[in-house]
């Protein structure tokens, strides 16, 4: 048996993408901003919520479809955005997207992600979001509006906690730049993992392949590809420039990167259907609380109707569980899916997706809910009350 058919839950993919990765590889992919406080408390809220079971209700078939971003989808779980993919395994997004169809789940590209959109949505049938930035260029984002358009994209995502880059001290210990390059303090940990390192390092040159088309119409320039984007990050957006974007895209769109009632309430007066509560994994403020903390006053703020994706910390199954009885539609996953990626390619991003979608239905049953519809706060109570 292959170690992937061995590991029994995400934390066991976890350990065997470390095993895989150059150091510095695998601290990009698992590490935080700062003190990293931001992202062991996204993780260890779940913990803060105690599951209370209904008995002796039928369970022999539970209903888990849902829509997201107006597309059926088979579990309330979809697929972060997460840039850089081919730095984890060749396989890139298209190994992603394969696994992610496979299950009937949607799955959001990164403007930052190392596959074309109109590739990707050349082979991915599935629920496909693009997740978006409003660059300094604005005629750079109406230009991935029109294309995500053309290629048949479902929704998009807008990322909105990424105004400056967050201190990811573990990256800057490890000397890590994009794209990865020897230094001597990696060379020892790349020339340990040399399968990863002859794969990725001797492959194609790095490319961000949504963008790069940009500087190529400014080649003879001193501009570097990785300068470009760094530089079209705008610290100056504001409300009215979701309007704008809402307004250009017309279709299901959802602010990722908030966490307060009030900021969902505008984000859905700005014309966004939906928002994803993040802070991105812990990657960017560090010190936040943890998303699932903030779905039921969220939930109480915006009403029944738009979507909630509590993005950040889900490891179980039982964690979709907790959040959509709290009030979330439902959850997004980053780094489950690339230690799964990292471990195995297809087949480990495969198995992270069958660990979590089983222990999801596993923890329906046995909390009495044969429908996800009939989750309701009073099957979470938090810790210590009675
Ligand atoms: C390696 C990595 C790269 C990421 N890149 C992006 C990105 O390009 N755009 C974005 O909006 N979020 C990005 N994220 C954040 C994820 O979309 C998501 O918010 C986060 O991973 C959720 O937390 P989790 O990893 O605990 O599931 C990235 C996360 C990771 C781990």
């Amino acid at each position: 048996m292959s170690s992937l058919s061995h590991a029994c839950n995400i934390a066991d993919l976890r350990r065997i993408a470390r095993r895989r990765l150059p150091r510095p590889i695998f601290d990009y992919i698992d590490g935080g901003a700062d003190d990293e406080v931001s992202l062991d408390r996204n993780r260890s809220a779940f913990d803060g919520h105690a599951l209370v079971p209904d008995a002796l209700v039928d369970v022999s078939a539970i209903r888990t479809a849902t829509t997201l971003f107006g597309q059926p989808v088979g579990s309330p779980l979809m697929l972060s955005p997460t840039g850089l993919t081919r730095m984890f395994h060749g396989g890139a997004e298209r190994a992603v997207a394969r696994a992610a169809a496979r299950h009937g789940l949607a799955y959001a590209l990164s403007t930052m992600g190392t596959t074309r959109l109109e590739d990707l949505a050349a082979g991915f049938a599935g629920p496909r979001i693009f997740q978006i930035y409003i660059f300094k260029d604005r005629g750079l984002t109406a230009e991935f509006v029109a294309r995500c358009k053309a290629a048949g994209f479902h929704g998009l995502a807008l990322t909105v906690d990424t105004v400056v880059a967050g201190n990811r001290e573990r990256d800057r210990r490890n000397g890590l730049s994009i794209p990865p390059r020897l230094t001597w303090r990696s060379m020892l940990s790349f020339a340990m993992h040399p399968r990863w390192s002859l794969s990725t390092l001797l492959s194609s040159p790095f490319d961000f392949p949504n963008v790069s088309h940009r500087v190529d119409a400014l080649a003879g320039g001193p501009m570097s590809l990785f300068d470009y984007i760094g530089g079209q990050f705008d610290r100056s957006i504001v409300w009215k420039d979701v309007e704008w974007l809402a307004g250009q895209w017309g279709g299901p769109l959802s602010i990722k990167g908030l966490m307060t009632p009030g900021d969902a309430k505008r984000a859905i007066a700005s014309g966004a259907t939906s928002v994803t509560v993040s802070n991105h994994g812990g990657r960017q403020l560090d010190g936040t609380p943890a998303p699932v903390d903030r779905i039921a006053a969220i939930r109480d703020a915006l009403g029944p109707g738009p979507e909630i994706v509590c993005d950040g910390g889900i490891r179980r199954g039982s964690d979709i569980v907790k959040a959509l009885a709290l009030g979330a539609t439902a959850c997004s996953i980053g780094r489950p899916y690339l230690y799964g990626l990292a471990a195995g390619g297809e087949a480990g991003v495969d198995r992270a997706l069958t660990l979590l979608v089983e222990e999801f239905e596993r923890c329906l049953a046995l909390l009495g809910v044969n429908d996800i519809a009939a989750l309701e706060p009073r099957h979470v109570r938090p810790c210590g009350v009675k």
